[in-house]
């Protein structure tokens, strides 16, 4: 089983020359985060570049996921367009995120919390301040606005946990 708790790293690894355009944004992002605290002028220049492909791998993919995001290692998009995270969500290790996904705030709201190894269907929306445990489903296109506990799968309008 796909630990919840152990970033597997491999699965955001990118062959060098090979197009994934996901896996450049992707890498993009954990390189500003390696270096965001360094103030040292070799440090800054490395963050700059990485500003500049996120930028570019952004406009590439269509995600809009932040360079200040809180996403643990071994994250999958395997069809990045669309995917749209609130800087504030939290999401676990090895999760697996399709296109279109939402992760954001409503009115008022804090942003979800997302466990590890959550897959998350395409077109799905995961909004305010809940929480998805560990090993959960999020169903395509599904609207969830309550908590979803380990292991389970959430699926419609408004999600029902099934
Ligand atoms: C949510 C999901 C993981 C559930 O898979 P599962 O555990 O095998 O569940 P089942 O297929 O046995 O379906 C269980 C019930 O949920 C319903 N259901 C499943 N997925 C649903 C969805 N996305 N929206 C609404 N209902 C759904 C089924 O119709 C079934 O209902 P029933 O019991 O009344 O017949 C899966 O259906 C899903 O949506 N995966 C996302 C896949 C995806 O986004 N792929 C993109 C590839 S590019």
């Amino acid at each position: 089983m796909i630990s919840s708790d152990i970033p597997d790293w491999t699965r955001e690894h990118k062959p060098f020359f090979a197009w994934q355009p996901a896996k450049s944004l992707l890498a993009s992002i954990r390189c500003y985060q390696r270096y965001n605290t360094s103030l040292l002028p070799w440090f800054c220049l490395i963050k700059v570049v990485a500003v500049i492909r996120h930028r570019f791998w952004s406009a590439v993919t269509g995600a809009d996921i932040p360079l200040n995001c809180n996403i643990a290692g071994g994250l999958l998009i395997p069809h990045p367009n669309g995917i749209v995270i609130h800087p504030d969500a939290k999401i676990g290790p090895n999760c697996l995120i399709f296109q279109q996904v939402t992760v954001g705030s409503r009115e008022g709201h804090n942003a979800p919390i997302i466990a590890g190894h959550v897959d998350i269907g395409a077109g799905a929306k995961i909004l305010g301040d809940i929480t998805i445990g560990a090993h959960a489903k999020i169903g395509a296109n599904a609207v969830v606005l309550i908590n979803v506990p380990s292991g389970k799968a959430a699926v419609g309008i408004p999600a029902k946990i099934i």
